[in-house]
């Protein structure tokens, strides 16, 4: 009978993890604990469980395995966003380097080139598949800062085998099973080798991440030209299609509500309101749903026992709109954010902490360009009434297309 439940509930979190982790946290409080299937985990759905796994007690988890395990296809053994201790440090140091002011300085020129780029696509059209448009940019971009300038022909050819295997392992996630897929097997091994042909022939010119790995981690061995390819594996699969969803749902609100394309298009210099917008997409759609950890050690999360081992799921989307810090939770308002009065733990679509998103500064660098630029250019509107539907795979982000009626200005 037990058993029988568990199981029920496994299939409910599967078939719609946010609709379930809203009403189980309705039915149960902002921490709650369930067995799905054979797997028993922890929820938490408050920014004072935030402060301690990503702040004051950040030593005592680490990354959950049961989930990060089913990426690995992506990000390989030894992606960033699996190391920990020592070798997280040292990657993390090498990569961060091209987050630095001095490079920073210089993607601007690049972003701008590539929007527009995609608004030739557009100019004569009366609509717009924003996500398809989004998702060409922020690839290119990604791409461009991972590898230098690369050809039209390897763009595409990463693009559909990489949203491919972004899809097949978020099923994967959500399904908890971990069976063998030949398919995944099949992508990965193509991905790689086209990769591992740019790292061992390739010699572009300029700083990027590839040339930043390849002088900071020589090449002496297999084991080391592979922990290079797991690096440029992890920021593709963590730096294009998060930011593409958030921009085609910024775009989605924008279109929805005209007044904040008006506000948008007389912003100031800092773009203060279109990063608000920006913000509040974030808010209610946050690409990264919920922060998967695992307890190190025994220990007490907020007067919560957790044993060694057991994994803990921060529920980013719930706590981005806690009713207790967030008036009218579900209601789209940007202003909010020019009030400084939440708790640092409240909002976080980046992370926190030692293990905050390398690229954070540049998602939105490239996201408040992009969102100032299309609107001072288009008037973007919803064709019908359509909502905005959401599915949480490896990442959150919006079911089928997101078609939008566009007049040029
Ligand atoms: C809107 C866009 C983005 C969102 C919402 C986002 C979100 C996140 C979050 C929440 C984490 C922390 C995960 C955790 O603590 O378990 C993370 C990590 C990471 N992100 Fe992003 N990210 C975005 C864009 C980017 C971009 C553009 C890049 C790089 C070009 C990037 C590279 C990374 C890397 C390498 C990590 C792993 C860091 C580590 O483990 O030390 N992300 N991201």
């Amino acid at each position: 009978m037990r058993l029988l439940k568990q199981f029920k509930l496994l299939r409910s979190f599967t078939q719609d993890p946010l609709v379930f982790i809203t009403n189980q946290r309705k039915e149960q409080g902002d921490f709650f604990t369930v067995h799905l299937g054979i797997k028993k985990i922890h929820f938490a759905c408050h920014p004072k469980y935030a402060e301690a796994m990503l702040g004051t007690k950040s030593d005592q988890f680490q990354k959950s395995r049961l989930i990060f395990n089913k990426i690995r296809p992506i990000t390989g053994r030894r992606g960033l966003v699996q190391l920990e201790n020592d070798e997280w440090s040292r990657v993390r140091k090498i990569t961060n380097q091209i987050f630095q002011r001095q490079y920073m300085a210089r993607y601007p020129e690049m972003m701008i080139y590539f929007l527009d780029k995609e608004c030739e696509k557009i100019d004569g059209a009366n609509a717009v598949n924003i996500i398809e448009l989004m998702t060409s940019y922020t690839l290119k971009t990604a791409l461009t800062v991972i590898f230098g300038n690369i050809n039209n022909k390897t763009v595409e050819s990463f693009s559909s085998l990489f949203l491919e295997l972004n899809a097949r392992c978020g099923l994967r996630m959500r399904s908890f099973l971990s069976l063998p897929s030949i398919r995944i097997y099949g992508i990965q091994q193509a991905l790689r080798s086209k990769i591992m042909a740019l790292v061992t022939s390739q010699h572009t010119a300029g700083v990027n991440l590839m040339s930043v790995l390849r002088q900071q981690i020589p090449m002496i061995d297999n084991d080391a030209t592979e922990l290079i390819v797991d690096q440029l594996m992890t920021f593709l699969f963590a730096g294009f299609e998060t930011t593409a969803a958030s921009l085609a749902s910024s775009l989605y609100l924008i279109a929805k509500y005209p007044e904040l394309q008006e506000k948008i298009i007389s912003d100031d210099d800092k773009k203060s309101y279109t990063t608000t917008v920006y913000k509040e997409t974030l808010r209610l759609y946050p690409p990264a749903w919920m922060l998967a950890r695992q307890a190190v050690t025994d220990t007490l999360l907020c007067e919560q026992n957790i044993a060694k081992g057991d994994n803990i799921f921060l529920c980013v989307r719930e706590i981005q709109r806690h009713p207790d810090y967030w008036s009218s939770p579900d209601a789209c308002q940007p202003e909010r954010f020019f009030l400084d009065d939440k708790p640092r733990f409240s909002f976080l679509p980046f992370g926190m902490g030692k293990r905050i998103c390398s690229g954070h500064a540049m998602a939105m660098m490239e996201a408040v360009l992009a969102i100032s630029r299309l609107c001072q250019r288009y008037q973007f509107s919803l064709p019908d009434n359509q909502p905005l539907k959401m599915t949480a795979m490896v990442t959150l982000h919006p079911v089928g297309n997101i078609n939008l009626r566009v007049i040029k200005r």
